[in-house]
């Protein structure tokens, strides 16, 4: 087995886990995205944190899955692997994560990038799902997530013609939160953090889980869901002490219970 494929830190209530293999431009390989997966199970057991930021390097978030891995496999080896059937457990990851990428996210980068819940990108972030010019398409979400961000038409034009976009034409696409300088991106993806982190985990949770639905149900379905974690949340203490402290003009005091 190759070294550590990431490196995860805690930062107070932040894990912070940062792709590594530089020497791929972090090349999404089976282990990496074991002990990505691993990392974000044991971030969501730990009630002390309550959010993640996913980084790479200045260079590249991620390249993308990683191609030699693939190169030689047969749609059976790829059926018995389903390596990507793997990712889905991203989406299942209670807390937000905040993808905070540099450099390029294409193909399985760009589309970890997208199974995250915010985007924010350094100026020299790079977008694409280039799987067109080698042979094949996107496998891990692209088709999907991409559309349902940015629209038919620009989707179709990434896909199918694999060009790279800009953090700028990103940002104005609706598939980034913010650009900002190379040198600010994980400060700013901390103090995103650190702010979802103050707020109370149960609502956190739900609200995470609520606009999820919206892509995957009708909008009464999602509604009906919306309500009903909404009403969960008057059983939690933080409900009560939140509307209580607006009452008494005083800041919360969450417990996340
Ligand atoms: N898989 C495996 N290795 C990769 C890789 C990938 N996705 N991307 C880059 N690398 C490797 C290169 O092979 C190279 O290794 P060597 O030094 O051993 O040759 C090293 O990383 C550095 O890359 P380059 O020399 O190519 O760097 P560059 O700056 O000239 O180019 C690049 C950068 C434009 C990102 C180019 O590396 C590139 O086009 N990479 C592939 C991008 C791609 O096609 N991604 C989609 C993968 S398929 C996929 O993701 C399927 C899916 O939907 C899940």
């Amino acid at each position: 087995m190759d070294p550590a494929t990431i490196i995860t830190t805690r930062e107070d209530a932040v894990m912070v886990i940062r792709l590594n293999r530089p020497e791929v431009l972090n090349a999404i390989s089976t282990q990496l995205m074991r002990e990505l997966i691993d990392a974000l199970e044991e971030a969501d057991r730990d009630a002390a944190l309550r959010c993640i930021i996913l980084t790479g390097s200045e260079k590249a978030f991620a390249a993308g899955a990683d191609i030699k891995e693939m190169a030689g496999a047969t749609s059976v080896d790829m059926l018995l692997r389903d390596q990507f059937a793997r990712w889905g457990r991203i989406r299942k990851t209670k807390k937000p994560i905040i993808a905070a990428v540099a450099g390029f996210a294409l193909g399985g980068g760009c589309e970890l990038a997208m199974a995250c819940d915010i985007i924010l990108a350094a100026e020299t972030a790079r977008f694409s799902q280039p799987e067109i010019n080698i042979g094949v398409m996107p496998g891990a979400g692209g088709t999907q997530r991409l559309t349902r961000a940015v629209g038919k038409f620009k989707a179709m034009e990434m896909v199918l013609t694999g060009r790279m976009i800009t953090a700028d034409e990103a940002f104005r696409l609706g598939l980034v939160n913010k650009v900002v300088p190379a040198e600010a991106l994980l400060d700013e993806a901390r103090t995103w953090a650190l702010e979802i982190a103050s707020k109370p985990p149960l609502a956190v949770r739900l609200a995470k889980e609520s606009v999820l639905a919206a892509y995957e149900t009708t909008l009464d379905g999602g509604l009906e869901f919306e309500r009903k974690n909404f009403y969960l949340l008057f059983s939690s203490e933080d409900q009560k002490e939140g509307m209580r402290s607006f009452a008494e003009k005083r800041p919360p005091h969450w417990t996340g219970r």
